[in-house]
């Protein structure tokens, strides 16, 4: 089944604080979203990786990446994955897509498999965590709790039959965005199943992270 990891890398990081765009800040001694293609890259399971890429990005994603496919993103996350997805369309298509965020420099194998098993019987899935913290409601005081036994953290790579993810983008009305894919899968109807996520997935948001990610690095033989 010809499978293609799609990583959108064309956000600005404002959040970040970083210079540059954060996919592109250096992490273990190269740009953070080299990182998650060459997880990709080195799966058996996957064909092909396409990076998605700021419009000004160019320059920067070739130094970082070498010669993978680069398709300009859009606006919003969801126009970026949209503007992937179209350029694997164009290439012929494929069987499974794996669509996964470039500020989440480290991908474990472990997950690619366990997402595209769960494939086998499922039109999507994704790697969760559960949520640890009290969870509330809190504007200017604290305010009621919501119950988190059943609450989950969704997580990237996010695992789709390719022809219904497509589909399921091409009709998600253009005026409304979505944080992430399974949202927009579930829209159209495709059961999403859950697979284990990793704390090796948290993405990379606030300056903070930068250096809770170096320390990754430092602890494991990544
Ligand atoms: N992304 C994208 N295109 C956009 C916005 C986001 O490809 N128009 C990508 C980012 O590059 C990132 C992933 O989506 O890899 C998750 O988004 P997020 O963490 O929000 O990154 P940014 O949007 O860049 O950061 P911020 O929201 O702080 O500006
Ligand atoms: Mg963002």
């Amino acid at each position: 089944k010809r499978t293609v990891g799609i990583v959108v890398a064309a956000g600005t990081g404002t959040r970040s604080g970083s210079a540059t765009p954060k996919q592109y800040a250096p992490l273990g001694g190269r740009a953070m979203v080299a990182h998650s293609v060459a997880a990709f890259a080195a799966h058996p399971g996957v064909d092909t990786v396409i990076v998605v890429i700021g419009g000004d990005q160019e320059e920067a994603a070739r130094a970082a990446l070498g010669d993978v496919t680069l398709v300009p993103g859009g606006v919003t996350r969801r126009e970026s994955v949209l503007a992937g997805l179209e350029a694997v369309a164009a290439s012929g298509g494929a069987q499974r897509v794996l669509i996964h965020d470039a500020a989440r420099p480290f991908l474990p194998a472990a997950v690619i498999d366990s997402l595209l098993a769960a494939l086998e019987t499922h039109g999507g899935a994704v790697p969760v965590m559960p949520v640890a913290d009290t969870l509330a409601f809190g504007a200017d005081h604290l305010g009621d709790v919501v119950p988190r036994d059943r609450l989950v953290r969704v997580q990237t790579p996010q695992a789709f039959v390719f022809s219904d993810i497509m589909a399921a983008h091409r009709n998600w009305p253009a005026d409304r965005e979505a944080t992430d894919d399974a949202q927009i899968a579930r829209a159209a109807g495709i059961v999403v199943a859950l697979v284990e996520g990793s704390l090796m997935l948290e993405k990379v948001t606030y300056p903070d992270d930068f250096a809770a990610a170096e320390a990754k690095i430092a602890a494991s033989s990544h």
